[in-house]
């Protein structure tokens, strides 16, 4: 309103854009500002790149030499804050070349010689994203340390195990913990496969085809740390299945973390009240001055969306696209750079709270020791001592926790004559195996809760990470 047609160069965003659909087409081209993080990734490639070309007599030494030097220059200013950011620039390749011409002058023209911007940026990426799984891998290696530390200190500690969120059974809080360290073991594994299946250099796949100049494509496969050049220079611009790689397991593995962060949340409920979480870790309430909210275990839970998100919107873009780079690619960066951060903050989140979270173990026995919990130890008991068929012996403990229930006990509780009315044949033998401790106990299959058991898995647990 109030301006004109002319003035204006289009109706809806012509305040904006002052040069009409060019200005448009440069911001949707741009991706500077997201790619930037890219910098050290594409620094490192034009740095073994240039070094190749040298090397092959592609480029005179002397200018190879010169590039190099101005490419370590580029990289101490990067290095101390001052990454390009002129939009004018396009993207992180761009923007070094052209800094890099700023410094050593046009010889810098010689850098993209037998390469473009798509091997390049594919490169660069895989660069990345091997770094990240590096990051997350020493991530979640802390959390198992921390899961297995607590697990060790709690390994006798009874607390009620679950299903359909009812008391099942009793377990072992440490037995509980150490199923969170063989979810996030292979959570590892899964990182450090594609990592395996990454690490291949795209480097030399030119445009799409390759290219004429006699470059060497193993030497800067080897300058880079990867195993070896990628096979086809088709499938090296074109696929992002390593982006798509990290963010599957990412959102495995942020899956896993949402529902250790959920146990938290019930745990920290007061009608619940197993942990108390440390102030660190909790917020108030800025009108409820009781409240101490699970806030970061709340956070790490919502983040498992945004993560899944993430992983959902690369697979879309990726659809259906022809060979080789299309520009849809460019929207490639943003969904793995937004999880890698949240799952960065989220497993940091975690770890400190497994850390540091404190454990009440009377709220747990005293949860254990409701619902009727040693109910499946009676029935094995009967099958065990008195040879009854399991299916009998169900109903008949059936009928001893519908008496306790009505006579408001517990069912070590119920005197032995009633017992007995239920069944003969059982004495006081029954006594021993329906405590809390003696159901834990008792359970010493491999993989079982029973806290001998939990100590040695811990025990192995630990090693392996030891020996890592
Ligand atoms: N910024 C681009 C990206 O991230 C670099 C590749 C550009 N290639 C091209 N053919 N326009 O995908």
């Amino acid at each position: 309103m109030g301006i004109s047609r002319k003035e204006s160069s289009n109706e809806m965003w012509g305040g904006r854009f002052e040069g009409g659909p060019a200005a448009v087409m440069r911001e949707i081209n741009n991706s500077l500002a997201l790619d930037r993080r890219l910098w050290r990734q594409d620094i490192a490639g034009s740095q073994a790149h240039v070094a190749m070309l040298g090397a092959q007599g592609i480029v005179p030494a002397a200018d190879a030499d010169a590039i190099a030097e101005g490419l370590g220059r580029v990289a101490a200013e990067c290095e101390a804050g001052r990454i390009p950011d002129d939009p004018a620039l396009e993207d992180i390749h761009m923007a070094t070349e052209a800094r890099l011409a700023e410094l050593v002058g046009p010889v810098a023209g010689r850098l993209h010689t037998a390469r473009s911007r798509n091997d390049q940026v594919a490169t660069d990426f895989r660069l990345w994203v091997r770094d990240a799984i590096d990051e997350v891998d020493r991530g979640l290696r802390s959390l198992q340390r921390a899961l297995v530390a607590r697990a060790e200190e709690q390994a006798a500690t009874v607390m009620p195990g679950f299903t359909h969120l009812q008391v099942a059974q009793p377990v072992t809080l440490g037995h509980h913990l150490l199923a969170f360290h063989e979810m996030i073991a292979r959570d590892r594994s899964r990182f450090i496969d594609s990592r395996r299946r990454l690490n291949e250099s795209p480097l030399g796949a030119a445009a799409l085809a390759g290219t004429g100049f006699p470059i060497d494509r193993d030497r800067t496969a080897t300058a880079l740390g990867f195993a070896r050049p990628m096979r086809n220079s088709l499938d090296a611009v074109s696929d992002r299945d390593f982006a798509l790689d990290y963010l599957q397991a990412a959102a495995q593995c942020a899956l896993h973390l949402s529902r250790l962060a959920e146990e938290f949340v019930i745990w920290a409920s007061q009608p619940f009240g197993f942990v108390s979480l440390p102030d660190a870790w909790s917020t108030g309430s800025s009108i409820m001055p009781q409240k101490r909210n699970p806030d970061a275990a709340e956070l790490v839970r919502g983040h498992a969306g945004r993560i899944v998100g993430c992983a959902t919107a690369l697979l879309v873009t990726m659809k259906g696209l022809p060979l080789a780079y299309s520009k849809d690619m460019q929207d490639d960066k943003p969904p793995v750079f937004e999880a890698h951060d949240l799952l960065g903050l989220s497993l940091l989140a975690m770890t400190g709270m497994v850390e540091t979270v404190a454990f009440r173990p009377d709220r747990m026995r005293a949860a254990a020791e409701g619902g009727f919990s040693t109910a499946t130890d009676l029935a094995d008991w009967l099958v065990r001592v008195q040879g009854i068929p399991f299916r009998e012996a169900h109903h008949v403990t059936g009928r001893a926790v519908r008496l306790a229930e009505k006579r408001g006990c517990r069912l070590w509780e119920l005197p032995l004559e009633v017992l007995r009315t239920v069944d003969a044949r059982i004495d006081a033998g029954v006594y021993e195996v329906l405590s809390v401790d003696a159901s834990v106990a008792s359970r010493r299959s491999y993989g079982g809760t029973a806290p001998e058991e939990v100590r040695a898995r811990a025990a192995e647990a630990r090693a392996e990470l030891d020996r890592e």
